[in-house]
């Protein structure tokens, strides 16, 4: 089993939903710097990642940890971001600033651009039309690859099938994908066409925001944001039969129930991008890579996930 992972940066800038706080940064720090000595693949941030005066937040911190790292150290990962398709960014130039705004605020190291989501809802031709700026930008001499967020198995074959056109292609593709997760059928096929078309298939949001890692029998100490805890109060019961199928097989494994949720992407040939603000969460969450889940233990797991009463929200804007 090839097990890659990603570290995920929603949370370094976002108070609303992360409560993150400024003084965290020491912290962001150092688990950026585990993250790559732990041999990560990709950080994946995003131009609108940063809530109000702290707009590019996680961009700005991944280009200043840049920085700070020495160049044989950074070149070993890939930084991947996502650009935001606003309707009002369109035509053939609509992400040409955007892109340049994230280049410099991520330090000149920029090797994945994925659009966050897919406009079709809004303006079926936009995809396309940022699409071609992106291809522009690299014959203009850029060098990056292109990756698609939140889009449904139809448009995602109709873009491949644009790119080729064009003598491109896409390498990547993220969608929530977790046991708590919704349109698995949806997302399976997605992950179908990227292995068909040798497209990484990366989950985001694999730990459910946390809920995943919620101990059963411990009382949940309400530490987070009002919205956080709002979520988790929410899915307490709906996720407590699955949650305790996970607990049975951290106590077997004598390991974390997130590296129980990490290791049922792996089984499914999912790469997780998971969210972290530690340096102990990037320990705990590589400590997935020492085991593997059995089929006795995946298949528990997959029964326990369907039998959920309740899944998460999905992205508003994902396509068909
Ligand atoms: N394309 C998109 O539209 C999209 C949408 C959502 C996310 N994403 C990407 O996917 C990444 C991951 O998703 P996510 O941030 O939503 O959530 P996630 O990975 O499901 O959960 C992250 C949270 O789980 C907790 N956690 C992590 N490791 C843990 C451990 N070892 N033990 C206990 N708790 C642990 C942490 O909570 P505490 O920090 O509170 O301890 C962490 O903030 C994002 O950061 C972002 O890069 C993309």
């Amino acid at each position: 089993m090839n097990k890659k992972i990603g570290l995920g940066t929603w949370s370094w800038g976002n108070k609303f939903f992360w409560d993150y706080q400024q003084s965290s940064n020491v912290d962001l720090f150092e688990t950026f710097l585990e993250a790559l000595n732990q041999g990560f693949s990709f950080i994946d941030t995003a131009d609108s990642y940063g809530t109000g005066k702290l707009s590019g937040n996680s961009e700005k911190l991944i280009g200043e940890f840049l920085k700070n790292t020495p160049y044989s150290q950074k070149k070993k990962i890939k930084i991947a971001t996502k650009l935001a398709p606003y309707p009002w960014r369109i035509g053939r130039k609509g992400l040409s600033i955007p892109f340049k705004k994230s280049f410099d605020r991520l330090d000149n190291q920029l090797d994945i651009v994925q659009l966050h989501w897919s406009a079709a809802k809004y303006n079926p031709w936009q995809d396309y039309q940022l699409l071609t700026n992106l291809c522009d930008l690299i014959d203009e001499g850029y060098q990056f690859e292109i990756g698609l967020s939140n889009i449904g198995p139809s448009r995602l074959q109709k873009i491949i099938n644009f790119l080729a056109e064009k003598e491109k292609k896409i390498s990547c593709v993220q969608v929530q994908y977790s046991l708590l997760s919704p349109d698995i059928e949806k997302q399976n096929i997605v992950k179908r066409i990227c292995s068909q078309n040798k497209i990484d298939f990366l989950g985001y949001s694999p730990l459910s925001f946390g809920i995943l890692c919620k101990d059963p029998a411990i009382k949940d100490k309400n530490k987070k944001s009002f919205l956080r805890n709002l979520i988790f109060q929410i899915y307490d019961q709906p996720s407590l039969e699955l949650r305790l199928a996970m607990k049975e097989i951290s106590n077997y494994r004598s390991a974390s129930l997130a590296q129980v949720a990490i290791n049922w992407c792996f089984y499914k040939g999912v790469i997780p991008i998971v969210g972290l603000r530690k340096k102990s969460q990037v320990l705990d969450i590589c400590s997935s890579f020492n085991w593997n889940l059995s089929r006795e233990e995946f298949d528990i797991l997959e029964n326990a996930s369907k039998n959920c009463s309740k899944r998460l929200p999905g992205n508003p804007f994902s396509s068909v």
